[in-house]
């Protein structure tokens, strides 16, 4: 079991990541109407990632006997200027997240809550992973600079990525997450 006050920490986690995905979704729309559908479809195939990251805490909620909340999700920008500072922005909300968790993990240490902070660990070690992927496409778009030829070559990088998490979760996170070899 999980105590009030981690269950509402971890109510406002799912409502961050649920954030996060609408985020995405609203960079990807931003980048269809740019044109660059390698960017569109790398920020929605982050969508998913972020429906994933919500919908886990969200059963992880349920399983230790809380009751998961529906919070109101607030609305994104629409306008996210240059590639560049699309990103920036990606990146600066993923320190925000991790920031999150970070404070989670913290309460999970001062109340003792054992799952929890093992719950927590896929997280942390995911924030990592999401922090370095934002680095490294600024540090791309930073080398290609004004160049619409370097802008296409990293578009088409981004074309490439695949969404590999589950997104049928009607039978569980867990043994969804177990078929997507994730
Ligand atoms: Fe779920 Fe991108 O943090």
């Amino acid at each position: 079991m999980i105590s009030k006050k981690m269950e509402k920490a971890l109510n406002g986690q799912v409502n961050k990541e649920m954030y996060s995905a609408y985020l995405y979704m609203a960079m990807s729309s931003y980048s269809d109407g740019m044109g660059l559908k390698g960017f569109a479809n790398w920020l929605m195939a982050q969508y998913h990632e972020e429906m994933l990251h919500a919908m886990k805490i969200y059963e992880y909620i349920t399983r230790q006997g809380g009751r998961a909340r529906v919070l109101a999700i607030k609305e994104p920008p629409a306008d996210f200027g240059t590639p560049l500072n699309m990103f920036k922005k990606v990146l600066e909300h993923e320190k925000f997240v991790t920031r999150s968790i970070n404070d989670l993990v913290d309460l999970a240490l001062a109340e003792k809550d054992h799952a929890t902070h093992i719950f927590l660990q896929w997280y942390v070690t995911e924030q990592v992973e999401e922090e370095e992927n934002d680095n490294d496409i600024i540090a791309r778009l930073e080398m290609v600079g004004n160049s619409k030829d370097g802008l296409f070559m990293v578009d088409k990088d981004l074309a490439a990525r695949q969404t590999t998490v589950p997104t049928d979760f009607s039978k569980g996170i867990e043994s969804a997450m177990k078929a997507a070899g994730e």
